[in-house]
């Protein structure tokens, strides 16, 4: 039963004739305004990007440096190209430096963090896109050691990392996990099994990881591209593919820029409380259901 008075205050909430009264500023009131606009403002952070030396991985290190961060470009065999994008951070006044490492391995992994931490300091954006590549095959074709490849770097990239960062993130209670997926993941294409399934358990490590640290503010969370115009595209001239093109709602490829954008957000204080999403960034080619 309610009370007079509680009756009285809920008939003139109904009566209101503008609808209820809500409790937020009046942004025409210059003394409610919000002191600043939201910035994704990564200053303070040190990004780690795995692959900075890639196509996709030294636009994503450009543009956390960008934002504010110091970045760790990772490299593989493509040391000058780590070094090239490494050179450019320097000259826009970002502090970076170029970092080797087999992300399947545990102690080169272990080695990169100490040489990060001497140059820059401990990681607190870790960006896992580093991949090996295999030609397509189908299943009864495709080799086991190309499955094992691409479950090395895919799967096991993203355990030894969380081993080898994520004890100084809960020290700090800070941090964002960032994995470079694929619109791949969610298709099931034939001849994709070995890079699928790697995707695929990429995607159960994350959201594992998402549950078991969520309480430190560390953030886990995946960004899946579609098929993006890198590069190496513009070099080849090679931007349009009409068949998949078609296929895609937007009716285009997206960018390398596109995917970077999608990881500085998910790493700045802008997505503080979204974890254990999968995003994709393919123009509505999936869509995870819901
Ligand atoms: N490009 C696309 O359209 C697209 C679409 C969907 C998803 N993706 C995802 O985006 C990410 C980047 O792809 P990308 O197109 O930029 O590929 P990429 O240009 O071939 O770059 C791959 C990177 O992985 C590194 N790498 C390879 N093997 C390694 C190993 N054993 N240990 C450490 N690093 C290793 C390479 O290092 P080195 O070159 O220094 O050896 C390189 O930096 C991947 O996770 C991929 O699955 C890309």
């Amino acid at each position: 039963m309610l009370g007079m008075g509680r009756l009285r205050a809920f008939l003139s909430h109904l009566l209101q004739p503008e609808g209820p009264k809500l409790s937020v500023p009046d942004p025409a009131r210059a003394g409610n305004r919000p002191k600043s606009c939201p910035r994704l403002d990564l200053s303070g952070k040190v990004a780690l990007v795995t692959g900075g030396s890639g196509v996709l991985g030294r636009v994503i290190a450009r543009t956390l440096g960008t934002c504010g961060a110091d970045v760790a470009v990772h490299y593989f065999s493509g040391r000058a190209r780590a070094e090239e994008v490494r050179d450019d951070l320097l000259g826009l006044g970002v502090r970076a430096c170029a970092v080797a490492a087999d992300v399947a391995s545990v102690d080169s992994v272990a080695a990169m963090r100490e040489a990060i931490a001497r140059e820059l300091g401990p990681v607190d954006v870790l960006v896992t896109n580093a991949v090996e590549w295999n030609a397509k095959k189908t299943i009864l074709d495709q080799s086991i050691e190309a499955f094992e490849r691409s479950h090395r770097s895919c799967v096991l990239q993203n355990v030894i990392a969380a081993k080898a960062f994520v004890p100084s993130m809960i020290e700090r209670h800070w941090g964002r996990i960032i994995g470079i997926s694929s619109e791949v993941a969610m298709q099931a294409l034939p001849a994709t099994a070995d890079y699928t399934s790697g995707k695929r358990g990429m995607s159960g490590v994350l959201r594992v990881l998402a549950r078991e640290v969520g309480a430190h503010e560390i953030t886990v969370n995946e960004v899946a591209p579609g098929w993006i115009i890198t590069d190496q595209d513009r070099e080849w001239a090679n931007q349009r593919n009409p068949e998949y093109e078609e296929r895609v709602p937007m009716k285009r490829r997206g960018f390398d820029q596109d995917v970077a954008n999608a990881v500085a957000f998910l790493a700045s204080d802008l997505a503080a409380f979204i974890s254990g999403v999968y995003l994709p960034v393919c123009g509505g080619n999936v869509m995870p259901g819901i």
